[in-house]
């Protein structure tokens, strides 16, 4: 390893312009670091702008108070009135923080003056004033009331990471804002706020609004680049890890951008065996991994402050990038990848890969650095590489499977769908494709040529799922097994219950095997969330199968919100007991877009584009060969491999879109 030459080898100083170095004192109180943002010295300005604005956009560097001191100081300066002022943040581990901070800023309890809304999870009242809501619970809220008239002001914070969500978002508050003026209605004040975005794109679209720019950033921090590219990234951030370790203080914390759970944790092992053998007396190590499925309270420990004399190294996947403020980070090391959704909608295909990041995530990326002090970036590719990314992340919204966008804007009452005024309009062959599934599902019809929701489309809607988990539950009652569908989505609809350390693999594989269904991964989850319910969720039962409790906990108050609306709509709560084939044919009534066929060579096909796929090595059937199959998901890594799968009947496949299959099914019984 140390043979290999350093990674850094380019300088490259005052990528941020003059910023002004200071690092915090311990102990210092709140009110203080809150004086001290750069955003503080541009208040009275900024409130005296924003009070006659009906719309803004906001550019101020990463760091600089943007998402923490705005809302406060319009709520201080009374602009939001009697309405909320509500901030839409593209992740619920952001919105969460972010409301935990503002509220400990205002020493007020979380979920009075400041709360925050997340699927299935409400900690706001009707006193919260500052509420931070992921975009997605925004959305389902203008369902209910497309004018949002419960607010004064919405702020649309990370404009640049155009999530699906965010980008219907922009067209949904900007009608609302203008049908609120035409009905003479309490005036609705939009903001929206990045560090990194294409001001002219979002201020044409919003009427030609200012662009109010925040100067100065906190902290500085030097970039470097390789100078040559790198053929393996993995290999380039170990060097770059240990180089770091070697040569830095050990309270300079380190963060890696890295692209997956696997990687991540094969990487945390190489680094912990690498650190282990080092010579007597070097600084330690601890290595945090950091991805989204990872147990709720070991994503907390990366926010703790580490041991004295013990440097941590922080392995992310792409959720550390924004809004979250990680302590004590002074090196960040961007591999350049992230993964990503990828759509065609030709095929139909929606998978997950692997692929370059763009400019403004890079830039993201290196900003973790300066949050606190100033701060070094080591791009493990070099600057001519950098100059080709693309400039802007490709909007969600041009490569992702749109069904659930067209049903929501539908609920909404939006007139047409395909004339909706998007900020960046998808392809009208994705908008087909979505409509088309839709119309597989039976949530939408045609006629005159407008698209309609059916009343099984309307009652989709209600449910805040994508739309063939939604249509599962409604035609569940028919196969009476309401019951068990209600478990099987809420356990997919939370992070994985499952919780597999590799040092305890063999444990690991043994305490599954008695939970394991021949029948599929659905059906392994049913038998597990049985096991936990017959054993009232024991924490020590939980310990000795590797079941991950806080997010079984979280599946029962999801399957009670998700049970409050199908008792709502009148669905009938049946339960098929041990009868496991009505619940797998449930499912292919509803997943039967996600079918897979064995051919004769042993390899499998989607039934949908007839692309080759291959079962995942995580699945209970990955030594198994069922001639039919259903996934939840596709990614791609070496292969294209379907996750989470349930063995089906051919005919239930044809039973539930006779015509589709017609089509499609070629070895099946029709
Ligand atoms: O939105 P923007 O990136 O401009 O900044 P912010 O999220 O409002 O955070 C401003 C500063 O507050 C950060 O640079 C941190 O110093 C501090 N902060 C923190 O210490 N802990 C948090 N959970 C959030 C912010
Ligand atoms: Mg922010």
């Amino acid at each position: 390893m140390e043979s290999r030459p350093p990674p850094a080898k380019r300088l490259k100083t005052s990528v941020w312009g003059s910023g002004q170095r200071r690092s915090y004192v311990f102990g210092h109180g709140m009110e203080q670091q809150r004086r001290e943002l750069p955003i503080y010295r541009a208040r009275a300005k900024l409130i005296g702008q924003l009070r006659y604005l009906d719309t803004a956009i906001i550019i101020g560097e990463t760091g600089s108070g943007k998402t923490t001191q705005i809302p406060q100081f319009l709520y201080e300066a009374c602009i939001g009135g009697y309405g909320v002022i509500g901030i839409t943040q593209p992740r619920r581990v952001a919105a969460i923080s972010l409301a935990a901070r503002v509220a400990e800023e205002k020493k007020s309890e979380l979920g009075t003056l400041i709360g925050y809304t997340v699927r299935f999870e409400d900690v706001s009242s009707h006193k919260s004033k500052i509420k931070f809501v992921t975009d997605g619970m925004l959305l389902r809220e203008a369902m209910l009331d497309p004018l949002l008239r419960r607010y004064s002001v919405v702020i649309l914070d990370e404009a640049h990471e155009r999530t699906v969500q965010t980008d219907v978002l922009f067209g949904i508050v900007k009608s609302a804002q203008r049908k609120r003026k035409e009905l003479n209605k309490m005036s609705l004040k939009v903001i929206v706020m990045s560090a990194t975005m294409d001001v002219d794109l979002f201020s044409q679209y919003f009427n030609q609004a200012p662009v109010l720019y925040l100067e100065g950033r906190q902290h500085s921090i030097q970039i470097f680049y390789t100078k040559e590219p790198q053929t393996d990234y993995l290999h380039a951030s170990l060097v770059s890890i240990f180089q770091i370790h070697q040569e830095a203080p050990s309270s300079h914390n380190v963060l890696v951008f890295l692209t997956g759970q696997e990687e991540i944790e094969a990487m945390s092992r190489t680094c912990r065996q690498i650190a282990k053998n080092l010579p007597q007396g070097s600084c330690q190590m601890t290595v945090y991994p950091l991805y989204a499925s990872l147990p709720h309270l070991q994503q907390l420990r990366v926010f703790q402050p580490g041991q004295k004399d013990c440097r941590k190294v922080i392995l992310s996947t792409n959720i550390a990038e924004t809004s979250v403020t990680i302590p004590g980070i002074k090196y960040v090391v961007d591999t350049g990848m992230v993964k990503a959704k990828r759509y065609n909608p030709e095929s139909g295909l929606e998978v997950l890969a692997v692929q370059q990041v763009s400019k403004a995530q890079a830039w993201q990326r290196a900003g973790r650095a300066g949050r606190q002090r100033s701060g070094i970036c080591y791009r493990l590719y070099t600057e001519e590489e950098f100059e080709k990314f693309l400039n802007m992340t490709v909007p969600e919204m041009q490569r992702c499977n749109l069904a659930n966008v067209m049903l929501q804007l539908l609920a909404i009452g939006v007139p047409n769908i395909l004339t909706f005024d998007f900020i960046s309009k998808p392809s009208p062959d994705a908008m087909r494709a979505a409509i088309e599934q839709l119309k597989q599902l039976g949530a939408v019809k045609h006629k005159d040529n407008q698209i309609f929701l059916t009343v099984l489309g309307k009652k989709m809607a209600a449910f805040p799922l994508e739309p063939r988990f939604s249509k599962t539950l409604l035609v569940s009652s028919e196969f009476h097994c309401t019951e068990e569908i209600l478990t099987i989505v809420s356990l997919l609809s939370v992070d994985s219950v499952l919780y597999s350390p590799r040092a305890q693999q063999e444990e690991v594989l043994s305490a599954r095997r008695k939970f394991i269904s021949s029948e599929g991964d659905h059906m392994t989850l049913l038998n597990m969330y049985h096991a936990f319910k017959s054993v009232q969720g024991q924490k020590e039962w939980c310990r000795e199968n590797f079941v991950n409790s806080r997010n079984m906990m979280m599946v029962m108050e999801v399957r009670r919100q998700l049970r409050d609306i199908c008792l709502k709509l009148g669905i009938s709560l049946d339960s098929s007991r041990s009868d496991t084939g009505n619940i797998r044919r449930c499912l292919a009534h509803s997943l039967f877009l996600n079918a897979a066929e064995l051919q004769l060579d042993g390899s499998y096909v989607s039934l949908d584009s007839r692309h080759p796929v291959a079962i995942h090595p995580s699945s209970v059937l990955f030594h198994s060969k069922p001639s039919y199959i259903l996934y939840n998901e596709l990614i791609h890594t070496s292969k294209c491999y379907m996750r989470d799968l349930c063995v089906v009947d051919p005919e239930w496949l044809y039973e539930a879109a006779p015509e589709y299959f017609r089509r499609k099914l070629k070895g099946a019984k029709t």
